[in-house]
């Protein structure tokens, strides 16, 4: 059997160079934080242990990453979206996995990352294989992962287990570790650029951060680590020259993919890396045949599952947890997030949704927009239709209601079939308390009406235009609530006096 493998994540330093009060590894990519992403890479590589080394704005780290899941369940909207259209793909990045254990440990002074590696090494059982990460470096694939470890593992009886390092050939490789070889090719150590030689400056291999390596050695070298160098830091590379001189194994698996080993310094590369994790999602959901008028002018900040043909104007963003349905189709400029949208269902241009913690559901074959708002509760059965300036929030639409035109539903529930006139409100709020309003199937509200709840308009019934109603009204009724209309003739307006 393979040995398991426990990650560790390097999440104690400061970010000077983001300019932010925010912990440099909880500033967001695709919506989740930084560290997340790894976390996500961890899950993906089975990893039995993650332990995750904090020192600048720990508490605040530990506290972020310790609602982590890989299923977006942090998003708080995970009960609904489940009971959404299940057969739904999603982009593979996103797919949920087996959670390793998750454990923080904190290193305080930060002394170099041998030192930050030193503290974690007492939680780590010997048995393993230890993978060191990132936390700064979203991008790196489980593939990749995956190739390295097997390089650490050797493939038994050919080769034996050893050290292994995620290498790049970089054509400006300033500021990096270089990996220096002996004259056979064999890797020999790894020197830091503030250390290195004119001659070694030369190397275009750097080191990528990342490493995999037996637990059981990693303790012995990390042990005869010294801080004798350039920077006063104990330096986790040093474990090359050891691995060497003990006679084990150093393999480097050099990749040419340089966003996979990219960290995040600065907020110009945080954008970079956000397009290009975004750019990865978009292909992944294409692959999967969702159609995106633009991938470039698409962005995904948590997690969507889509059904088949579902098409995707341009400029739309989706947050938290979104499920599409079969042949759904969202227009240009649409911000959707925590929502479920039934089959069939279209969203025109200018849409805002957002469920929050409650959730938004959208029945099938439902329009609505363009420029209509779902909040938090909007619970949409089937070919509802809900349209311009229209806000919903916390309320319940029967099959086949409409509100076309500048209305307001809160805290209501409104039957099949009801038609809800341009510029109609529900008065839902008396200043203290929040109060329902009731409308029963096949109810007609007029245009600019106020229905002054708690009030229950009956089945059938009408309700004249321009009425405030704050009495239940009879089932079948005309109910009109407004002054009277009177002409007076030869009406002669004031005039304005001449000085
Ligand atoms: C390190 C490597 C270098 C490699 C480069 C790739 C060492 C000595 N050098 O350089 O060979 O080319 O990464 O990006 O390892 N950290 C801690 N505690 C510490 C110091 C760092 O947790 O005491 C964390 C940082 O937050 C960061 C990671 O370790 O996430 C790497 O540290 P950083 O200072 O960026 O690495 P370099 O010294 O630039
Ligand atoms: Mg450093």
């Amino acid at each position: 059997m393979d040995k398991p493998v426990d990650v560790v994540v390097m999440a104690a330093g400061k970010g000077t160079r983001m300019k932010s009060a925010l912990p440099k590894v909880l500033h967001r990519l695709g919506g989740r934080a930084l560290t997340a992403h790894v976390l996500d890479t961890a899950a993906r590589v089975s990893a039995r242990h993650v332990v995750v080394i904090t020192g600048h704005g720990a508490s605040e780290v530990e506290a972020s990453l310790s609602t982590w899941t890989s299923d977006g369940a942090c998003f708080g909207f995970q009960s609904l979206a489940v009971q959404g259209s299940a057969a739904g793909v999603q982009p593979a990045e996103l797919a949920p996995q087996a959670a390793p254990q998750l454990q923080f440990v904190r290193q305080a002074p930060q002394l170099g990352t041998g030192h930050a590696v030193q503290q974690a090494i007492p939680v780590l059982p010997d048995d393993g294989i230890t993978l060191v990460l990132s936390g700064d470096v979203p991008l790196t694939q489980a593939d990749t992962l995956q190739d390295l470890l097997a390089l650490c593992r050797g493939n038994g009886a050919l080769t034996e287990p050893g050290l292994a390092l995620l290498t790049l050939d970089m054509a400006d490789p300033t500021g990096y570790g270089r990996i220096v070889r002996q004259p056979d090719g064999a890797v020999r150590s790894i020197v830091e650029h503030k250390d290195a030689t004119d001659a070694q400056r030369q190397i275009t291999e750097i080191y990528s951060g990342i490493m995999a390596v037996p637990t059981s050695r990693l303790r012995g070298w990390l042990a005869r680590l010294d801080n004798d160098n350039a920077q006063g830091e104990y330096y986790l590379t040093d474990v090359v020259k050891f691995a060497v001189a003990d006679d084990c194994p150093v393999r480097a698996h050099c990749i040419t993919d340089a966003v996979q080993v990219a960290g995040v310094n600065s907020p110009q590369q945080l954008a970079e890396l956000e397009r290009a994790w975004q750019a990865r999602i978009a292909g992944q959901m294409m692959a999967e045949g969702v159609r995106l008028a633009d991938p470039a002018r698409f962005d995904l900040r948590g997690h969507l599952r889509c059904g088949r043909d579902v098409e995707i104007d341009i400029n739309c963003v989706f947050e938290g947890s979104v499920t599409l349905g079969e042949g759904v189709r969202i227009g240009a400029n649409c911000v959707i997030a925590n929502a479920v949208i039934a089959d069939g269902a279209v969203i025109h241009p200018f849409t805002h949704i957002d469920g929050e913690k409650l959730g938004v559901k959208v029945g099938e074959g439902a329009l609505i927009g363009p420029f209509a708002r779902l909040r938090p509760g909007a619970d949409l059965g089937a070919e509802v239709h809900i349209g311009n300036f229209v806000e919903v929030k916390n309320s319940t639409l029967a099959a086949g209601a409409k509100a076309n035109h500048l209305a307001y539903l809160g805290d209501a529930t409104v039957g099949e079939r009801v038609n809800y006139g341009a510029g109609s409100i529900t008065a839902n709020y008396d200043g203290a308390n929040k109060h329902r309003t009731v409308i029963e199937a096949d109810v007609h509200v007029g245009s600019n009406c106020v229905l002054v709840a708690p009030v229950t308009l009956g089945a059938g019934g009408t309700v004249g235009g321009g009425s405030t109603i704050t009495k239940s009204t009879p089932p079948g009724a005309l109910s009109v609530a407004r002054g009277k209309q009177v002409s007076i003739a030869n009406w002669q307006r004031p005039t304005k006096n001449k000085s």
